[in-house]
């Protein structure tokens, strides 16, 4: 072992490392605009979901002004498909802050990013990390899967965390923490992956216990989850005009400020129609499905309100919600 484990990533990383248009290789990003929106856009969802998004937003919200000044509710839009809502509103909200607290110009401590909202420790780390070359190590389930297979750790993950966080950092080039962080993240995302990793392929192998081993996919061990299981009925409500009835979600809480049909755990019409068509979502903590029932009526319902199918691409819905469009398929 006579190169360093960062000498060797980084190397690989200047070859093999991923092309992405929020990235820049050769050190800190020289726009910390995009490094905050790819960030809280990454943080619950896969680098290729993200860039069928990432330029469409920028194109609309160009820095960090834009973005303040804009409704919360076409930011929402821009969002539409992404998930995890709360992200889309944190954002927004922390670009208000930058404009109002910090003059326009993005916060480079640790203390005062951390005020933005939307960032918790990983956040501050990465966005610290790839906008200012701050020395900050970036711990995410990929970066602990490669430090657990570096070490052949066969412990429960939650046991040997703190031992997994200290091994990060004592990596990390605090010279180089940019590309470091870029290069640890494509590591786990293309070679040290959770399942078939690439071990021949792998420019770090000769510091690794794990390599090619018949268990290195075990590793590392992790408890079981186990998600609640909602069971619902989502209704189609139509008017004799053949326009649809939808409503806000009011805030807080989770998805706020989308757009949905009414739902409920318990039935709420008798003389609504199964039409026995179902549809089911994976929310963090939540197993959700949902049985699609129809009616009509002339009169709204609640604080719902009857809108034209052709116009439901104005307003943004959940994952969820755009599940139950397509399954109804009111035109097939
Ligand atoms: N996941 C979180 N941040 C990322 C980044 N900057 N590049 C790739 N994947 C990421």
């Amino acid at each position: 072992m006579s190169q360093k484990f960062s000498t060797l990533l980084l190397k690989w990383y200047a070859q093999c490392g991923r092309d992405l248009p929020w990235r820049h290789k050769g050190g800190a990003h020289p726009n910390p605009y995009i490094v905050f929106v790819s960030e809280l856009m990454l943080q619950q969802t896969t680098v290729k979901t993200v860039l069928s998004y990432f330029d469409r937003f920028i194109k609309r919200f160009g820095d960090v002004k834009t973005l303040a000044e804009a409704p919360l509710e076409e930011v929402y839009l821009y969002w539409q498909g992404l998930g995890y809502y709360t992200r889309a509103k944190s954002l927004h909200q922390s670009a208000q802050t930058v404009m109002s607290d910090f003059g326009g110009r993005f916060p480079n401590t640790r203390e005062d990013v951390s005020k933005l909202k939307g960032f918790g420790p990983y956040t501050v780390a990465s966005f610290l990390a790839l906008a200012f070359n701050q020395p900050e190590t970036v711990v995410d389930g990929n970066v602990m899967r490669i430090m657990a297979r570096l070490d052949h750790l066969t412990s429960p993950l939650d046991e040997v965390l703190p031992f997994l966080r200290r091994k990060a950092e004592s990596l990390t080039d605090p010279n180089n923490a940019a590309d470091y962080a870029s290069a640890i993240m494509d590591l786990g995302a293309t070679v040290c992956t959770k399942t078939k990793p690439k071990c021949d392929a792998c420019p770090v192998r000769v510091f690794c216990k794990s390599k090619s081993s018949v268990d290195v996919e075990q590793i590392p061990m992790r408890k079981k989850m186990t998600k609640k299981r909602v069971e619902g009925y989502v209704y189609i409500v139509q008017n004799t005009q053949g326009e649809v009835l939808i409503r806000k979600r009011c805030e807080p809480g989770l998805l706020s400020g989308l757009y949905e049909f009414l739902w409920s755990e318990k039935p709420l019409f008798d003389e609504a129609v199964d039409t026995k068509k179902t549809v089911s979502h994976i929310f963090t903590h939540i197993d959700m499905t949902l049985k699609i029932y129809e009616m009509t009526t002339d009169t709204p319902i609640g604080d719902g309100f009857f809108v034209p199918w052709d116009k439901l691409s104005e307003y943004a819905f959940s994952t969820l919600m755009q599940k139950v469009i397509q399954k109804y398929n009111h035109k097939g």
